[in-house]
């Protein structure tokens, strides 16, 4: 049964009973408190191109484009989600021009999000939340909301989102246009929002699959931009995984045990039960033969992102991962915050993990909290030094984006710029100097929310002094929603 042919033919349907919204609190509660203003519906689905205030002296070399995506459409019809990770995506662009930067906004008209719109109404199930008239799913591209992360690859630019196809999004008008095929047959196949391109434009990905059966399917997508090899790998309690990791060697994917129950809850999030007393559980695959493969069994922890993986010559896998004690940052966080409430939750902390070729493992930290890291793109797959990521500022729920930290991992040391109460910085993407020497010879660019005032900016630090603050601004005249990843094209 769990043989390649038949996991294609029917992965990607579903059937989930049904689930109502929730009664929509959050307006009145925004009024009360400012901070929630990066869970907003934005009052349009176009933003028109825009030059922004610049504040400082932005840098002339840094010329390019940068995009980011994340979930908008939070409120629609009459409706709000239940969770943050529901909503239709809206991508924002920001052009750097070396004079100025220029931005635009645009909701993603999915199949998904056109037939409700012509409906005038919810029609299909999201992440966490089943409309009353939820029509069934045949395919989970029909709930695509393609929100989560961007990935431009070999010329075509793709929203992701990992219950289904990435999306194939026209880089002039960024207007959806089609799924992405991976090669024949592969249609529909879930597919990550955290893929790992190597400098050479190889590209590693892994899918969560729950339907037919529980299973990774495992990518491995050559130079030239056709899939080279994809296989299945049956998993018998199917995890909630969100992203993985690539050595030179290995793929390094941890299930943590969030396991996916099948119509044991109303809704894809409330079927999944926490079993600690599983452990979390970690595949490691060779990269030139997907057939050679290993688990490790860890202590039980729940985790979204990790920072980078490399091996040593005899096998020891080290790799990053920002890890909880437990899932409620998903689970009630992310759902509270959509009724208004922002709730602390277990939150997630630095983590390197040793993996020895014997079997045993370390897995040690600075206890840090934080999320949302990104590394120098060269460095990916091989051993790296410095790793960046969000954090909070003080005062605030500890999983709220807040302060920009530097890790140096080989010095044990940290450094940290916050913003004060009220700012919000986003992931910065690490961007090398054209003439860099160093690995963190580079910008780091991201965007970020200032609640306070109800508007949103870009800022650029230099990466060698994060601690010492943005070099420029640049501001919005209002603000956009908080959301999950970008990417940066230097054309
Ligand atoms: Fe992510």
């Amino acid at each position: 049964m769990h043989d390649r042919r038949s996991f294609l033919a029917m992965t990607g349907a579903a059937s989930l009973p049904a689930c109502p919204l929730r009664a929509d609190s959050f307006d009145a509660a925004l009024v009360a408190d400012s901070r929630l203003l990066g869970w907003a519906t934005p009052p349009v689905d176009h933003f028109e191109p825009r030059p922004m205030e610049i504040e400082g002296t932005w840098p002339a070399d840094l010329q390019g484009t940068f995009r980011r995506i994340g979930p908008a459409a939070h409120s629609r019809h009459g409706l709000r989600y239940r969770h943050w990770f529901d909503a239709d995506g809206m991508i924002q662009e920001f052009r750097l021009d070396g004079t100025g930067v220029t931005h635009r906004g645009r909701m993603l008209m999915t199949p998904k999000l056109a037939l409700e719109d012509r409906e005038g109404k919810r029609l299909l199930p999201a992440f966490a939340t089943r409309p009353e008239e939820a029509r069934p799913v045949r395919r989970a591209d029909d709930m695509n909301v393609a929100n989560t992360a961007l990935l431009d690859h070999r010329g075509e630019l793709l929203a992701l989102w990992e219950g289904g196809s990435a999306s194939i999004i026209d880089r002039e008008s960024l207007s959806w246009e089609a799924f992405k095929s991976w090669g024949e047959g592969l249609e529909g196949l879930p597919f990550t929002a955290h893929p790992k391109v190597e400098p050479d434009g190889t590209l590693w990905a892994f899918g969560l699959a729950t339907f037919p059966y529980g299973a990774l399917v495992l990518y491995h997508i050559s130079g030239n931009g056709a899939a080279a090899r994809v296989e299945v790998v049956p998993l018998e309690q199917p995890g909630f995984v969100h992203d993985f990791v690539v050595t030179r060697d290995f793929l390094v994917i941890v299930v943590p045990p969030l396991v996916h129950v099948p119509g044991s809850g109303d809704t894809y999030l409330d079927s999944h039960a926490w079993k600690p007393e599983l452990g979390s559980r970690v595949l490691v695959v060779r990269k030139d033969d997907f057939s050679r493969r290993r688990w490790v069994q860890l202590p039980a922890a729940f985790g979204f992102h990790h920072g980078n993986g490399w091996n040593e010559d005899d096998g020891t896998i080290h790799f990053d991962i920002f890890l909880a004690d437990d899932p409620s940052l998903l689970e009630e966080s992310f759902t509270k915050v959509m009724e208004g409430h922002l709730v602390e939750a277990s939150v997630p902390r630095f983590t390197r993990i040793v993996l020895h070729p014997d079997g045993s493992f370390a897995v040690v930290g600075d206890g840090g909290g934080g999320d949302f890291p990104t590394i120098n793109p060269a460095r990916v797959s091989r051993r790296h030094r410095y790793l960046y990521n969000v954090s909070s500022t003080s005062g605030t729920p500890s999983w709220l984006p807040g302060a920009l930290e530097k890790r140096d991992l080989e010095l044990d040391r940290l450094e940290r710029f916050d913003p004060g109460e009220g700012i919000h910085l986003e992931e910065h993407l690490f961007i090398p100097f054209s003439h860099a020497a160093n690995e963190d010879d580079g910008w780091l660019l991201g965007s970020f929310l200032d609640s306070s005032t109800a508007r949103s900016g870009l800022a650029v630090f230099d990466a060698r002094g994060v601690a010492d603050g943005p070099l420029a601004l640049a501001w919005l005249p209002f603000p956009l929603p908080l959301g999950f990843h970008g990417q940066f094209s230097s054309a």
